[in-house]
């Protein structure tokens, strides 16, 4: 359990790189080692509907690999709020992310696991890319959910090769 007074580092790696609509004390960039993103987690309340799920990123882990991200220092409470808006499977747990100053300091991270109920799992990128191109929900487009991560990684010189192969196939993509 958290300390109510003791603020805490988030890892965000998806849509947090880009949206934060919580309140925060300090934001940084930040990886992580040993995980990889991956449009691999169903999206039924956000990027798409129950009947029409989107695809949204998770994390997958892989030894050797650093996943880049953005760490934010947010008070306890504001937990409350981001358990509500990353309901559909997410889980939390602990991590140690490394800033660009090479400080460490450790936190925590939502992913899905391939146990969640909402869990797609891996597909060829370009069926990724369809699939992306004709999801929609409450929160917007799935496309723009991808694009809006892909220049954000852009903005923070990630290399992601995976988000980025998704963004080319649905560049082509006209819907
Ligand atoms: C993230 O950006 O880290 C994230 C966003 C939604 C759900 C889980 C993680």
């Amino acid at each position: 359990t958290l300390d109510p007074h003791q603020p805490v580092w988030l890892f965000g790696y998806g849509s947090l790189i880009y949206k934060a609509d919580f309140p925060f004390l300090e934001r940084r960039p930040a990886t992580i080692q040993g995980w990889t993103r991956r449009f691999w987690q169903g999206s039924h309340d956000h990027r798409g509907t129950p009947e029409l799920p989107g695809r949204v990123v998770t994390l997958i882990e892989s030894p050797g690999t650093a996943c880049v991200g953005m760490a934010y220092r947010i008070t306890p409470d504001t937990f409350g709020h981001l358990d509500h808006r990353e309901k559909n499977g997410y889980l939390r747990f602990q991590t140690t992310m490394t800033f660009a100053d090479n400080q460490q300091a450790e936190g925590l991270v939502y992913i899905a696991t391939a146990d969640n109920a909402a869990f797609l799992g891996e597909s060829d990128e370009k069926a990724i890319a369809e699939h992306i191109a004709r999801s929609h929900g409450p929160s917007g487009s799935n496309r723009d959910y991808l694009l809006q991560l892909a220049d954000a990684l852009r903005q923070l010189e990630a290399s992601d090769e995976h988000v980025f192969a998704i963004e080319k196939y649905l560049r082509e993509t006209n819907q």
